[in-house]
C-alpha cells in the first residue's frame, strides 16, 4: 500500500559569517518551537511567520568542545549536528530499513550552510557521512541469516552536465540520463562502487570531493554553482524468507539559490546565464506544479523532463520517496531578500505529497508467491493421493521455476561478492599506484589511498610527510572543497605546470606547461615563475626567484591558490582557517589598490565601516578571480578585450551632496580601437557562464566560432558615462541668476572636463530678471509660475577626446521630477566644445516641494560620451510635458515627496556636511532679522505717514499750494530714498547673490575633500604629500567657508545700520 506523506520541511540558520560580523548585520530570523519568523530590516514591524515540520537554531548559544564540536553552551534551543541528525538523519534510517526510498534535499543561497548540515566541517560531521556510518553500525549488529549490500554513488551536475564524481575517466559532454519503465530516469554508466564498511565511503566521498575541486578549476567555473547528489542504494536479503528489500537514499547539496539581481543594471541583449541555472530553475516550476496539485489545482504538465535536476529527482518530488528538505537560511539582514525568498520555497515544497512504497524485488516477491502456491499444491496433493496427473504436472513447471529462481538468487549473491571483491582488488591497485607517486614525487594524493586496510598506513604516512615537508594546501572559494589537495614539497627542486613531466601537475586557467619552481634546499623554499607566467605571493605579482614564509599565499595562473605550509621549524600555532578564499582576494584587492578605506567606510563616527560599501567590497573580491579569469580566455581566445573591476560612484554624490550608492561595475576596452564598454556585474557574470562554455569548446579542440549576436564576448558601440557636475540651484529659490564654471568628476573623483552652465530666472516670455525681481524669502513664490532658463554655454578640455579618435560628446540634466534628461546636441572631434543650448522650464504652480527641492538640491549636469557608430542621445524634447508657450513643465509635487523619504537618512552626513547645514540655519536667522527689520520698517513708515499728516493739519492754513506740492513732492523722494525694496533689499540681494556664489564654491570644495582619500602604498613621501595636500584642501575649505559667513555678516550688517540710520532719520 502506497504511504501518502508530505514532503517534511526543516528550516536552519547558521552563526553569523565573518563579512555579516564586519557588517554589523542584525539578525533577523526568531524561532519558536517550529515556527520561524522574519522581520524585514526596513521596516521591522513587517514581521512574516513560517510553520515548518522543525526549526533549528544554530545561530547562538553554542561553544565549541575540545575536539572542535559545536555543542550547546548551558541553554537548549541551540541545534548542533547531533540534534540535526537524530531527527533527520534517523528517519532517513529507518526508512532505508524498512525498503522505502528516502531523499534528503538541502537548499539555500550561497553560504547559507547548506553543506554544513550534508557533508558537515571537521569534527562537525553533516548528516551524509552519519547515516552512512550508522548504517555500517546497524548492519554488524544484525542476525546472521541476512544479507546486505551497500553502493554508494557520488554525482555532480553544472551546466546540465553529469559528472561521476567516482570516475577517473571524465566523458566529453558529461553521462547521460536515461529512461527505463521499471527504474525511471537513471545515470547512464554511473559508478555505483559496492561497500563493505563505512571508511571505504568516506574515502569515496573525499575522492569525490577532490574530483569536484579539480572539476572546478579545469572548467573555469568559480562560482558554486554545482549540485551534488549522493546515493547510496541499500539492499536487505533476507535469506530464510527469501525476501530483498532496497531502498534508495538520495542525498541532495543543491548549488546556491540566489538570483543574481538586477537592480541597477540593464537587461542583458543575451539570454540568461545559458543552462546554469536551468535546474534549479526547473526543481522551483516543478514544486510549484506539485503544490498545485496537492491544493487540488488543475495542473496539466509537471515539468520534471526540463532539466537533469528534475529528472532525477523525479521520485522524490511527488513519487515514491520520504522526501526531507531543509532550508539553509543566513540570519543576517543583508541577506533579507534572499532569506524571505527560501523561506517561500520552503513553504511550497511543504505541500508536496509523495506515495511511498516498500521496495521488494519482483523476482524475490514472485518466489514468496510461487512458494506458497507450491505449499498450497503439495497440501492439495496430499489429499488427492497419486491422482491428478494435470496438477502433478503444474506442480512440476513450478518447482523448476521455484528453483530457478532460488538459483538467479544465488547468483545474484555470487555477482555482488565478486563485485565487492573487485572494488577491493581496485582500491589496492589505486593505492600501491598513489604510494609510488608521492615516493617518487612527494605529491601525496590522499583520496586515492582509500583501501580500508591502507586507511591507517595511508594516514600514517601522510602524517610523516606533513611532519617531514613543506606543502601547498589548496583554497577554494567553496570552504567544502578547500584543503583537499596537499602538494608536499620535497628537497631539491619541483616543477609545476600543465604538462604531465611535471612533479605536480596543474590544470587551470592561466597555467602554462612548465608554470613555476619550488626549491627546497635546506629547508628553505624558493618560488621561480617561468617566463610570462603569473605568479602573485601575498597579493603581489613575482617574476624572479622569491623565497617563501611559513603561511604565504600563493596564486598560481589566474586563480590557482594555495597556502604555503613551511617547514616545521619555521611553523606557528597561527590558525590557519583565517587564511580562507576572501583573505586571498582581499590582499589582491589591496595590492591593485583597493580597500575598505578606499571605498569610503573610514571616518564614521563609529569607526565600523557602512555596510553598503562593505557590500560593495566584497562584491569587488568575488569579481576579481573571475575578472582575471575572463582576462585570461579573452587572450587566449583572441578577443582583443581587457576588463576591469571599477566601482561605480566611487566619489559621487547625489543631488543633496549624499554618497550616492556605490555598485561593482566592469569596465571593457577594445586593445586596439579603444572602444569602452561599461558592463554591470549581472551582466558580467552572465556573459562570463556563456564564455566558459566557449573556452570549453576551445579547450576541446571544437569550433569556436559564433556570430557576433551570440557571441559572450561583442556588445554593439554605447554611450559611455563620462563624468557629473553639481550645479546647486538654490539662486532659482531667490530669482537671482547664476553662472557657473564647475569640473565634470568622473566616477573616481577626477576632473574630465569643466562645464560653463547659466541658471538664470526668468518671466514667462524668457527676458532675465534682473535684481529688483529677486525674492527675499523662497516662500513668496509658493502657489505663483515660476519660470528659470538652463543653458549648457560650452564645455573645456574633454579629457573622453584624447583616447580614440572619432569620440564626442553629449552633455544631460534632468529637473526635478520629469520623465527623463534632457540632452545637449552631440558635438563631435572638438575638445573645447561651444553648446550654447537654452531650455526654458516653467512650474506652474510652485509648489512647497518645489521649493524646497530648489533650495537643497543641485542640477547634475552629466558628460556622456559618443564613441562612432553608437546611438546618440535623443535631444528633442519629445514625450515631455509643454506649456502653450513651448516650455517644459516641471512640476509633479508627488515624485519629489517619494524620493526625499528614500534620502532622509541622516547616516549620510558627515562633520563637515553637518557644518555646511549650521551655516545655512545662520542664513536663515539671518533672513527672521531681515523679516522683522522689514515689519519694523513697515511700521515706521506708517507712522511717518501719520505723522506727516498730522503735521500737515496742525499747520494747515500756512502753506501755499506750491509749498504742498514741495511738501509731497519731498515725502515721495524720501520714500524713494528710504523706501526699503530700493535701498536695503537691492543690497540684501546683492549680497545673497554672492553669498550664493560663494557657497557654490564651498560645496565643491567639500565635496572634493569628502572623497580625498589617502594612498595604498605604504610610502612615506606619498604618504606626506597626501597630508600636505589633504591640509591645504582643509585650510582653503576653511577660509572659504569663514570668508562666506564673514561676508554676508558684514554685508548684513551694512543693510541693518542703513536701516537704523534711516529710522532714526525718519524719526527725527
Ligand atoms: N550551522 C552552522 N554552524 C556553524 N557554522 C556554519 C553553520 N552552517 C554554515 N556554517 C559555516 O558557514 C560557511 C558556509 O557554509 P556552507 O559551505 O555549508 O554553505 P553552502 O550553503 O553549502 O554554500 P554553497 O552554496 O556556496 O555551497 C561555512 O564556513 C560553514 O562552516
Ligand atoms: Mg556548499
Amino acid at each position: 500500500m502506497p504511504n501518502v506523506d508530505s514532503v517534511k520541511v526543516a528550516v536552519r540558520v547558521r552563526p553569523f559569517s565573518q563579512r555579516e560580523k564586519d557588517a554589523g548585520s542584525k539578525c533577523v530570523i526568531s524561532m519558536n518551537s517550529n515556527s520561524t519568523s522574519i522581520y524585514d530590516p526596513r521596516n521591522p514591524g513587517h514581521m512574516k511567520t513560517f510553520t515548518f515540520d522543525l526549526a533549528y537554531w544554530s545561530h547562538s548559544g553554542f561553544l565549541k568542545d575540545t575536539n572542535g564540536m559545536l555543542v550547546s553552551a548551558g541553554s537548549n534551543n541551540y541545534a548542533g549536528q547531533r540534534e540535526v541528525f537524530r531527527d533527520f538523519g534517523e528517519g532517513v534510517l529507518e526508512n532505508a530499513w524498512q525498503g522505502y526510498n528516502a531523499t534528503l534535499v538541502a537548499y539555500g543561497q550561497t553560504g547559507s550552510g547548506k553543506s554544513y548540515s550534508m557533508i558537515g566541517y571537521g569534527a562537525n560531521r553533516g548528516i551524509v557521512p552519519v547515516v552512512c556510518e550508522e548504517l555500517f553500525k546497524a548492519i554488524q549488529n544484525q542476525e546472521k541469516n541476512k544479507q546486505y549490500q551497500i553502493a554508494f554513488s557520488m554525482l555532480e551536475i553544472y551546466n546540465e552536465q553529469v559528472t561521476d564524481l567516482l570516475s577517473k575517466t571524465k566523458k566529453p559532454g558529461g553521462l547521460k540520463i536515461r529512461e527505463d519503465q521499471q527504474q525511471g530516469f537513471y545515470v547512464d554508466g554511473l559508478r555505483l562502487v559496492p561497500c563493505d564498511n563505512y571508511a571505504q565511503i568516506e574515502r569515496l566521498m573525499e575522492q569525490g570531493n577532490k574530483m569536484r575541486t579539480t572539476a572546478r578549476t579545469t572548467m573555469n567555473a568559480t562560482s558554486s554553482r554545482s549540485h551534488m547528489v549522493i546515493t547510496v542504494r541499500f539492499k536487505q536479503i533476507f535469506l530464510d524468507e527469501a525476501i530483498t528489500k532496497e531502498s534508495i537514499i538520495n542525498l541532495v547539496d543543491l548549488a546556491g539559490s540566489e538570483r543574481q539581481k538586477s537592480s541597477g543594471s540593464e537587461k542583458d541583449r543575451l539570454k540568461e546565464g545559458t543552462r546554469v541555472n536551468l535546474s534549479l530553475t526547473t526543481l522551483g516550476n516543478v514544486i510549484s506544479a506539485l503544490a498545485d496539485v496537492a491544493t487540488g489545482k488543475k495542473v496539466l504538465h509537471i515539468p520534471y523532463r526540463d532539466s537533469v535536476l528534475t529528472k532525477l529527482l523525479q521520485s522524490a518530488l511527488g513519487g515514491n520517496s520520504r522526501t526531507i528538505m531543509i532550508a539553509a537560511v543566513s540570519p543576517a539582514d543583508i541577506c533579507y531578500e534572499e532569506t524571505l525568498s527560501t523561506l517561500r520555497y520552503a513553504e511550497r515544497t511543504k505541500k508536496i505529497r509523495n506515495k511511498a512504497v516498500v521496495n521488494a524485488s519482483p523476482t524475490e516477491k514472485l518466489i514468496r508467491e510461487l512458494k506458497a502456491e507450491n505449499n498450497h499444491l503439495l497440501s492439495r496433493l496430499a489429499g488427492l493421493g497419486n491422482a491428478g496427473t494435470l496438477v502433478a504436472d503444474g506442480t512440476q513447471e513450478q518447482r523448476c521455476l521455484l528453483a530457478e529462481n532460488e538459483r538467479w538468487i544465488e547468483s545474484a549473491q555470487v555477482a555482488w561478492e565478486a563485485r565487492l571483491e573487485e572494488a577491493r582488488g581496485e582500491w589496492e591497485q589505486q593505492y600501491a599506484a598513489a604510494a609510488q607517486v608521492f615516493v617518487k614525487a612527494g605529491s601525496v594524493d590522499m583520496n586515492q589511498l582509500a583501501m580500508p586496510k591502507y586507511v591507517s598506513r595511508r594516514l600514517a604516512h601522510e602524517r610523516r610527510m606533513m611532519e617531514t615537508f613543506p606543502y601547498l594546501l589548496n583554497i577554494n572559494e567553496d570552504p567544502q572543497l578547500s584543503w583537499v589537495v596537499k602538494h608536499f614539497i620535497q628537497d631539491g627542486s619541483c616543477d609545476v605546470g600543465q604538462s604531465a613531466s611535471n612533479a605536480i601537475i596543474l590544470r587551470g586557467l592561466g597555467i602554462l606547461d612548465k608554470h613555476a619552481t619550488f626549491t627546497n634546499a635546506d629547508g628553505k623554499v624558493t618560488l621561480t615563475p617561468g617566463d610570462k607566467c603569473k605568479v602573485t605571493v601575498n597579493g603581489v605579482p613575482i617574476t624572479g626567484k622569491t623565497k617563501l614564509q611559513h603561511l604565504d599565499r600563493v596564486i598560481l595562473g589566474s586563480n590557482s591558490a594555495f597556502l604555503y605550509v613551511g617547514p616545521p621549524a619555521e611553523r606557528t600555532d597561527e590558525d590557519m582557517s583565517r587564511y580562507d578564499y576572501d583573505f586571498f582576494q582581499s590582499e589582491l584587492a589591496a595590492a591593485e589598490g583597493l580597500s575598505v578605506d578606499k571605498l569610503g567606510a573610514a571616518g564614521s563616527k563609529d569607526s565600523r565601516a557602512d555596510p553598503s560599501v562593505l557590500a560593495v567590497f566584497h562584491d569587488y573580491i568575488k569579481l576579481m578571480p573571475l575578472v582575471a579569469e575572463v582576462n585570461q580566455m579573452s587572450e587566449e581566445l583572441k578577443k582583443d578585450l581587457t576588463f576591469e573591476l571599477k566601482v561605480k560612484n566611487l566619489a559621487s554624490s547625489d543631488s543633496r551632496g549624499y554618497d550616492l550608492q556605490k555598485e561593482i561595475i566592469v569596465k571593457v576596452t577594445h586593445v586596439t580601437t579603444n572602444q569602452v564598454w561599461v558592463w554591470s556585474k549581472a551582466k558580467f557574470v552572465n556573459r562570463k557562464l556563456l564564455m566558459e562554455e566557449l573556452y570549453q569548446r576551445f579547450r576541446e579542440g571544437g569550433d569556436t566560432h559564433v556570430n557576433q549576436d551570440s557571441d559572450p564576448f561583442w556588445d554593439p558601440v554605447e554611450v559611455v558615462h563620462v563624468g557629473s557636475a553639481h550645479v546647486w540651484l538654490q539662486s532659482l529659490a531667490y530669482c537671482v541668476q547664476l553662472e557657473e564654471q564647475t569640473e565634470l568628476l568622473n566616477s573616481e573623483g577626477l576632473e574630465e572636463a569643466v562645464v560653463l552652465v547659466n541658471l538664470s530666472p526668468c518671466s514667462r516670455d524668457g527676458r532675465i530678471l534682473g535684481e529688483d525681481d529677486m525674492v527675499i524669502d523662497p516662500l513668496e513664490l509658493l502657489g505663483r509660475r515660476v519660470d528659470f532658463q538652463i543653458r549648457i554655454v560650452e564645455c573645456l578640455g574633454v579629457k573622453w577626446l584624447q583616447d580614440a579618435a572619432g569620440r564626442g560628446i553629449q552633455i544631460g540634466y534632468r529637473v526635478y521630477d520629469l520623465s527623463r534628461s534632457l540632452y545637449t546636441k552631440p558635438i563631435w572631434k572638438n575638445m573645447n566644445p561651444k553648446i550654447e543650448e537654452t531650455v526654458h522650464f516653467s512650474a506652474l504652480n510652485a509648489s512647497y516641494e518645489f521649493l524646497n527641492y530648489l533650495q537643497k538640491n543641485a542640477l547634475i549636469v552629466d558628460l556622456w560620451g559618443l564613441q562612432e557608430g553608437c546611438t546618440e542621445m535623443d535631444y528633442s524634447l519629445d514625450g515631455l510635458l509643454l506649456t502653450p508657450e513651448g516650455t517644459v513643465m516641471v512640476d509633479n509635487p508627488k515624485a519629489l515627496t517619494a524620493n526625499d523619504a528614500s534620502l532622509d537618512t541622516a547616516n549620510y552626513m558627515s562633520e563637515l556636511y553637518q557644518k555646511l547645514l549650521h551655516m545655512e540655519e545662520e542664513m536663515e536667522l539671518l533672513r527672521e532679522i531681515n523679516k522683522a527689520l522689514r515689519e519694523e520698517n513697515l511700521l515706521l513708515k506708517n507712522k511717518l505717514q501719520w505723522d506727516t499728516r498730522h503735521h500737515a493739519k496742525t499747520k494747515s492754513e500756512s502753506p501755499t499750494n506750491a509749498v504742498k506740492m514741495k511738501q509731497s513732492l519731498s515725502l515721495r523722494e524720501s520714500e524713494t530714498i528710504c523706501s526699503p525694496r530700493t535701498s536695503c533689499d537691492a543690497e540684501f540681494a546683492k549680497a545673497l547673490k554672492i553669498f550664493y556664489q560663494n557657497m557654490n564654491v564651498v560645496r565643491q570644495q567639500f565635496l572634493q575633500l569628502k572623497h580625498f582619500r589617502p594612498p595604498q602604498e605604504d610610502n612615506l613621501q606619498i604618504l606626506r604629500l597626501f597630508t600636505e595636500r589633504r591640509s591645504q584642501l582643509i585650510n582653503n575649505f576653511g577660509k572659504q567657508l569663514e570668508s562666506t559667513i564673514c561676508k554676508l555678516k558684514s554685508d548684513v550688517a551694512v543693510i541693518v545700520k542703513k536701516k537704523q540710520e534711516y529710522i532714526a532719520c525718519s524719526r527725527s
